[in-house]
């Protein structure tokens, strides 16, 4: 079996960490792996496959011989970077927001879109969604083959681990300084996330929207390849750990029922259904963590428009909503083109 040399960018982080976990978990077939983060993390190691593997610094002639890069160390870093590695004849897989709106830029969800890999060629880059936008497509895509989406509004509850490692830390001290009655320390939001919401992810706009609800619209057109889908979003940081939630409502050309989209998604390609109210049983953030599928349940019908339906959309945003989805991005590019 053919080998790739791989490396994984921002390795020291939350998104990197599981990158590398997901490398060994699929059995991707790697020759060598190696690991860059910035200089503050040299001397650190990383476990692969019972070995392990310094942390090197990322420079610019880091990727002699690299077959694919796995990037996820920031948009400003990637803006730099992803190019420079590219050039040097790696593919890159990037994580961050940098690229994904570069129209000869494929961002693709392999549930979706898989077809648009190829694309690769134009610049040697594929982008990653954002991860919001990852775990609704590969819901909605079935549905919107079935009936045609009109239009979705969607409220999200987003997990701190999409901030990465420094904000999950800041939830568990100021968890703790609560409970000890100790002041409560902010660095990375601005305000306290602990016992909170904060309607407030990524910067504002001038359209008095974040970028992060600019990226759910804009994404879902390219990755679904219809612009005429109208998306109106309002994303929130809540106080959990690992998996985001969102509350969906999809208005559709043509008739669909709650029972005809829970058919539909059953058989639907990384999703599970889990909607069974009288016994408590949708989808939750908690049973999402550390799960491949993206799960979908409280479907009912929106009585206020002709073929409106509302459901509740959760997934693991490390895992789906990044490392899983740029590793499964890898596997068909080795697959099908390299
Ligand atoms: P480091 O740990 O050395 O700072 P997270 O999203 O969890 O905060 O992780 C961000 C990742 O991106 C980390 O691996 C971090 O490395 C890496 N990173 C941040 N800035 C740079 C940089 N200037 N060069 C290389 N890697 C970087």
């Amino acid at each position: 079996m053919k080998t790739y040399n791989v490396a994984v960018v921002g390795a020291t982080g939350a998104v990197g960490n599981e990158m590398v976990a997901i490398l060994e978990q699929r059995k991707f077939p790697v020759n060598k792996l190696t690991l860059l983060a910035s200089a503050r993390s040299i001397g650190k190691t990383l476990t692969f496959r019972g070995e392990e593997i310094p942390v090197d610094e990322l420079k610019e002639d880091s990727f002699k011989g690299i077959d694919i890069g796995l990037f996820s160390p920031g948009g400003a870093v990637s803006l730099k970077y992803a190019p420079i590695a590219a050039a040097a004849g790696c593919v890159v897989i990037d994580n961050t927001s940098a690229f994904r709106m570069e129209p000869d830029i494929p961002l693709v969800v392999p549930e979706v879109n898989p077809h648009a890999i190829k694309d690769y060629k134009n610049r040697g880059i594929i982008a990653n969604p954002n991860c919001s936008t990852i775990q609704m497509v590969v819901v909605l895509k079935p549905l919107h083959d079935a009936a045609k989406i009109k239009r979705v509004v969607v409220s999200t509850y987003q997990s701190v681990s999409g901030t990465g490692k420094k904000a999950i830390f800041e939830l568990e001290q100021q968890v703790l300084a609560i409970y000890n009655n100790k002041p409560v320390e902010k660095n990375v939001y601005p305000h306290q996330i602990a016992f909170n919401c904060l309607p407030h992810i990524d910067a504002f706009l001038e359209n008095g929207y974040t970028k992060e609800e600019m990226k759910m619209v804009n994404e879902t057109k390219k990755i679904m390849e219809d612009n005429t889908i109208q998306v109106t979003a309002t994303t929130v940081r809540v106080p959990v750990f690992y998996g985001h939630s969102e509350s969906v409502n999809v208005e559709f050309e043509r008739e669909i029922t709650p029972e005809m989209a829970r058919k539909i998604l059953s058989k639907a390609k990384g999703v599970k259904v889990v909607d069974d109210p009288s016994k408590n049983k949708y989808p939750l953030a908690i049973n999402a963590a550390g799960k491949d599928d993206t799960f979908v349940g409280r479907i009912r019908r929106d009585d206020t428009v002709p073929h409106g339906l509302n459901m509740w959309i959760v997934a693991d945003n490390i895992r789906k909503g990044a490392a899983l989805n740029a590793v499964q991005i890898a596997e068909l590019l080795v697959e099908k083109y390299l």
